[in-house]
């Protein structure tokens, strides 16, 4: 049962954006003898729930890490399942009217065409909504900064300003994550928005993905609220 505080709770405008890293699916599947690819579709399950929690507590911009460029070498079996996990969320989200913005942000040139056009063809359905939902799919924050730069010369441009990445990042259509939460006892960044977690706040849990829900997200966010952000000047009053 959720506490009537949690049922209740908004966030304020220190929170705009959340970025999750959602570790420990295969971890939950082997501590109930089960497979890794069920692992992943309880991740699912917990995704679509936190999805929820964040529009309830009125977060505007999520992302998610959904497949790294490194997660091509998992085994097939594995790399296949996570394939059609996506395909089948896209399947559901044909069916909701959420107000959610689907952008998949990463290198979509190499994902299977069928898939790849469910992809672009929900992007572009859900482009005039507000609530902002990036799914990060062969993603790597390195290729991304090298993505943005190689657009940059490409237009002509032989000095590059941090404001010209940054317009050109994937991510530009959001601010900068103010949190990002790594589930599953993990303290790494692991290659996921390395240009835009400059002044993020970091939290880390040792709760595994499929068990991340509402609670654990206000009690990350309580944790946030806790935090003095610098931005690396000083505070009024700090002085
Ligand atoms: C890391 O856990 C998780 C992933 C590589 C995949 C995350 C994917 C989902 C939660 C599925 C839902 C996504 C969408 C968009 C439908 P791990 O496998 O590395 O866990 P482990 O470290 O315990 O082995």
């Amino acid at each position: 049962m959720l506490s009537k505080k949690i049922k209740n709770f908004k966030v304020d405008d220190r929170i705009k954006h959340i970025a999750f890293i959602m570790d420990g699916n295969g971890r939950w599947a082997k501590k109930r003898a089960l497979s890794r690819n069920l692992g992943h579709k309880q991740g699912a399950k917990a995704l679509e729930n936190i999805i929820v929690s964040c529009k309830d507590f009125g977060i505007k911009a999520i992302t998610v890490y959904a497949f790294s460029t490194e997660n091509w070498s998992r085994p097939k079996k594995e790399v296949d399942a996570l394939m059609k996990l996506l395909d089948s969320y896209i399947e559901q989200s044909k069916t909701r009217d959420d107000n959610i913005r689907y952008v998949f942000i990463g290198d979509k040139s190499v994902v299977d065409e069928a898939l790849r056009n469910k992809m672009v063809e929900l992007e572009e359905r859900t482009k005039n909504n507000d609530n902002i939902f990036n799914i990060a799919f062969n993603y790597g924050g390195r290729a991304e900064i090298v993505h943005a730069c190689n657009k940059l010369l490409k237009e002509g441009k032989d000095e590059i300003t941090e404001e010209d990445i940054s317009d050109n990042i994937y991510t530009n259509h959001c601010p900068d994550p103010d949190l990002i939460i790594r589930t599953a006892n993990e303290h790494r960044i692991s290659n996921f928005l390395l240009w835009q977690c400059a002044y993020s706040e970091f939290y880390f849990t040792k709760v595994l993905w499929p068990d991340f829900d509402k609670k654990e997200l206000y009690k990350a966010i309580m944790n946030f609220y806790g935090r003095k952000r610098r931005f690396g000047g000083l505070i009024k009053g700090e002085e």
